[in-house]
């Protein structure tokens, strides 16, 4: 799949398979510059939203990451030509030929992310008719599709499930509807967006996520022809359009990445400057951060500011959080902000709202000498929709703990960050498998580690 991405748009460098175990000799702080681009859980879905267009796209500050990969090699199988821009990071789509492609090919798919399942909107409207393989995507709970597919079936589309994955048709095309989602679920909310941009008449979400990325794909989608209104109270009213152009558009930079590079100054005693990170994006986390007795100071200037973030002369504090949907704190800033915990004095709380399974990841980091506990109750204060459901989403993080060098798997995207970064914390030489599966999100993560001093080798 890579070499068949490599020949289309040349975008994606050819990298020679390398070993997927990365040697860390920690124990040394991160300290340098990194520079995030767009943000991964924007730019996936801004690409499959050029589907819906009848001209070209243009889309700047694209990573060179493997979910844009992935979702280059499903666009190009539904005829949507993606070529390198001359700006570096630059991509162009051009959706005129949008056409039907074989469930064998897209099959190839199967299991590697879970953006194919919004081309079902883009591709109704497009062909009438569309193939979503099995998805895949990060194993942090059970990820069930309900709601998109409740939905769809609202809009007039007939979904098939066949052991090979979705079929779906609209034999008499999409129609607005009024929804209300049980949860402010993030990818169900996009799935109505996109498919209710180019239906006939008006859809009415309500209790729709509105995270910054949902805003930017709303913002896409207005400059593609679309008319959106967001309301008070997580409401969002789309009147259909029948047909819909292109954009040029600069993302949302990845404010997933920048916290993880903060966390990552934290828990080494560091200081990253993170151009491109923006401060309106990470409020909560950088309330938190502070809290917790980080140091960042934001730079606005114009030349491209950014966010730098270090370690304070003295300790760091314990703190209780948990996790929610926007504008809480996100799910994805927890599994590397715990490393940062395992070295504050006294015990941190951490309770997930968002996932039942997200804490898998802390069994490594207390092998490695972090002391960390998982319960199954909602600890620190609001009940949330797993309680009594017997998921261990609450963890106490007892510290200061020193860390020693361990053997490591990397179990998913977050966490497998953070599993880098208690290896860069931890004294001695650990051995970290499977790091190829943060190429999914963190863009050049070894180019930006040896620039931040660590000591790392395939
Ligand atoms: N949910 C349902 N039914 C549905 C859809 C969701 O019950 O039909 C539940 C999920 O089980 C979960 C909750 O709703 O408990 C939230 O899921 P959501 O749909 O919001 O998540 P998502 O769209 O699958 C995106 C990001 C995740 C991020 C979440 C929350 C992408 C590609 N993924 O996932 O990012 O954690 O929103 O912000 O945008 C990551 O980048 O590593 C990542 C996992």
């Amino acid at each position: 799949m890579l070499s068949s991405v490599v020949q289309h748009t040349s975008f994606f460098r050819s990298e020679a398979r390398m070993s997927d175990v990365l040697v860390v000799n920690g124990g040394a702080p991160l300290k340098g510059e990194v520079t995030v681009r767009g943000a991964k859980n924007l730019v996936s879905k801004a690409m499959v939203a050029t589907v819906l267009g009848e001209s070209r796209s243009r889309m700047f500050d694209v990573p060179r990451i493997r979910d844009v990969e992935i979702v280059t090699g499903l666009l190009e199988l539904h005829g949507v030509k993606v070529t390198p821009g001359e700006h570096d990071g630059e991509l162009v789509f051009d959706p005129s030929n949008v056409e039907r492609a074989g469930v064998d090919e897209i099959n190839v798919h199967a299991g590697s992310s879970r953006i194919p399942i919004l081309l079902c909107g883009p591709l109704l409207h497009r062909l009438g008719h569309a193939f979503i393989p099995e998805l895949g995507g990060c194993n942090i709970g059970g990820r069930p599709i309900d709601f998109h597919l409740e939905a769809l079936r609202r809009f007039g589309a007939v979904v098939d499930k066949a052991p090979e994955g979705l079929h779906l048709s609209a034999p008499d095309g999409l129609h607005g509807i009024k929804y209300h989602l049980d949860y402010p679920s993030v990818g169900a909310t996009e799935q109505i967006l996109l498919a209710a941009v180019r239906a006939k008449g008006v859809t009415e979400l309500s209790n729709a996520a509105v995270e910054p990325e949902i805003i930017d794909l709303i913002c896409v989608l207005q400059k593609m022809g679309a008319i959106i209104k967001v309301h008070t109270n997580r409401v969002i009213e789309i009147e259909g359009v029948p047909r819909l152009g292109g954009f040029v558009h600069r993302p949302i930079p990845d404010r997933i990445e920048a916290a993880s590079w903060a966390s990552a100054a934290l828990a080494t005693k560091g200081d990253i400057f993170v151009r491109g990170a923006r401060q309106a994006d990470m409020m909560t986390y950088l309330n938190v951060f502070r809290s917790i007795g980080g140091e960042f100071e934001v730079d606005d200037s114009p030349s491209g500011g950014g966010i730098r973030f270090w370690h304070p002369v003295g300790d760091l504090r314990a703190v209780a959080l948990e996790t929610d949907v926007h504008p809480g704190f996100m799910t994805d800033w927890q599994q590397p902000l715990v490393v940062a915990l395992s070295q504050a004095n006294g015990l941190s709380v951490v309770h997930e709202t968002v996932y039942e399974n997200r804490f898998g990841y802390t069994e490594a980091l207390a092998q490695m000498g972090a002391n960390i506990q998982v319960y199954q109750d909602c600890l620190g204060g609001t009940p949330c929709r797993f309680g009594r459901m017997g998921f261990r989403h609450s963890a106490v993080i007892a510290g200061p703990a020193k860390l020693h060098a361990h053997d490591l798997i990397i179990p998913d995207l977050r966490a497998g960050f953070s599993h880098l970064i208690a290896a860069m914390a931890a004294e001695g030489r650990s051995r970290v498998h499977g790091v190829d599966l943060i190429n999914r999100g963190y863009e050049n993560f070894e180019g930006k580690l040896t620039a931040l001093g660590a000591d790392i080798a395939r």
